[in-house]
């Protein structure tokens, strides 16, 4: 008898790819298939709609499948061009670092293309080393910088790094938003580059204050240390402008994008940068190639850059992610202030964290330590189980910072889905506050968790 073709795929999957991927997402009964994806909207084989509230980690800003992006992708393939040469000038690379600079302001006037964030990533490192001639690379703790070995450097949550050292010298990080701590630490002028978040996604969406990113670029040049923003999530119009570092009127030298880069179809990553990191990396003939990738300027992922631009900026998606995110928002604190376990609702265009923190009265303290003591994230977990199974609504805790859930959907959302989201969220975190059943749900999970 024939299996169901999701039981092979994941059988398949299971046996060759990840099994515990398979397993973790069976426990929290998300592993459905997906047939197809448009908007919001991802449609099950089995005949559910769930409304994606995270974006693939905000990859998805101009909405999944977007007909114009795979009409420019089709149109490429039709082409039939001089999709990965190597031995050409690809004049779509040209076309999209010159939007992409534009966009961005500042003297950034040249771009490196790769194909993913980390990518961008390990190149700003080798630049901003080759441009100043030091070692040292300051970041700021709770990062996300991405898990290659050079990126996960910069990282200081020991969940991502542990067992895989020895990993950069000379890295440290600061509290993020302390300018003291970055004026100390620079002073000595041993740094190559201060790299960060503009706002931090996966330390739970932390907004700095205004003047902070403004005043790092400022003691930076003192010091005469790299700043280097790092808007793989929060670029592309995601906190309504194109990058999330215009809020605060920063010039970095060095820019990294990636993620809803690619409209969700193709993978790709750009760092810009000024003309004087582009001179001392590529400074002579000899050097034209000195730091390239195979995947680079690649014809399917230029096109799709170009395509997203065009979609994120005709379909005005940047305002209006200024405009729902903060109805959102709104919404979301009127229905859940009241809550004792929310602490607090932020976010910048349509980028926004829900951060929850322990309960005072004990009936709920108490199952509520007894899951933070089985894992910390257990609790964050499980409101993502019961938002997708019982809500058809897909979302995630963030990476670094288990009690904030990440509110991201695409850029294309509606007043309605907001709306539905709004009263899903109130109707889990009112069982989270009143009904035993989460909380013994809960536990068996924990329980599960444990015995596999
Ligand atoms: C801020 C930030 N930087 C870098 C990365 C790494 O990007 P990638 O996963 O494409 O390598 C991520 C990934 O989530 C990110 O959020």
């Amino acid at each position: 008898m024939a299996l169901p073709v999701a039981a092979i795929a994941n059988d398949a999957y299971a046996a060759h790819v990840n099994p515990q991927w398979v397993r973790l997402l069976n426990l929290l009964e998300m592993n459905v298939q997906y047939e197809r994806c448009s908007g919001v909207e991802l449609n099950t084989t089995d005949g559910r709609t769930i409304l994606d509230f995270l974006s693939g980690y905000c990859v998805h800003n101009a909405g999944h499948n977007h007909p114009e992006i795979i009409a420019a992708l089709k149109d490429e393939l039709d082409r039939r061009g001089p999709a990965m040469l190597q031995s050409h000038v690809p004049e779509l690379a040209g076309e999209l670092g010159a939007r992409l600079c534009s966009r961005a302001g500042g003297k950034l006037t040249k771009t490196f293309f790769c194909s993913s964030g980390s990518e961008g990533v390990e190149a700003a490192i080798k630049f901003s080393r080759a441009r100043t001639g030091r070692k040292g690379l300051l970041y700021a703790e709770g990062a996300f910088h991405g898990l290659t070995c050079g990126a996960l450097s910069l990282m200081s949550d020991g969940f991502w790094k542990n067992g895989f050292g020895p990993l950069l010298p000379d890295t440290q990080a600061i509290p993020f938003g302390d300018t003291d701590a970055l004026e100390r630490h620079l002073s000595r002028r041993e740094f190559a580059a201060f790299i960060v978040e503009p706002v931090q996604g996966e330390a739970g969406i932390r907004i700095p204050d205004d003047s902070y990113l403004k005043n790092a670029e400022s003691i930076c040049r003192q010091t005469g240390t790299l700043f280097v923003i790092d808007e793989v999530q929060t670029g592309m119009y995601r906190t309504g402008k194109f990058l999330a570092s215009h809020h605060f009127k920063a010039e970095p030298d060095m820019v990294v994008m990636a993620k809803a880069l690619s409209g969700g179809l193709v993978p790709v990553g750009a760092l810009l940068m000024t003309d004087d990191v582009y001179d001392a990396v590529y400074n002579s003939l000899k050097r034209a190639i000195v730091h390239t990738s195979t995947f680079s300027e690649n014809a399917l992922s230029m096109r799709a850059g170009l395509a997203t631009l065009d979609v994120l900026e005709s379909d005005g998606l940047g305002e209006r992610a200024t405009r729902l995110g903060e109805r959102l928002r709104g919404r979301l604190r009127e229905v859940l202030s009241a809550y004792e376990m929310v602490q607090d609702v932020r976010g910048i265009g349509m980028f926004s964290g829900i951060e929850f923190t322990a309960p005072r009265r004990m009936s709920l303290r108490i199952p509520f330590e007894a899951f933070r003591t089985i894992h910390p994230g257990m609790f964050g977990q499980v409101l993502v189980m019961r938002l997708f199974r019982d809500k058809g609504i897909l979302t995630q805790i963030c990476g670094n910072n288990f009690m904030v859930l990440k509110v991201a959907p695409p850029l294309v959302v509606s007043d309605e889905q907001i709306e539905y989201f709004v009263n899903a969220i109130n109707d889990v975190v009112s069982l989270v506050h009143s009904s035993n059943a989460f909380w013994s749900e809960a536990l068996g999970l924990a329980r599960r968790v444990m015995s596999v």
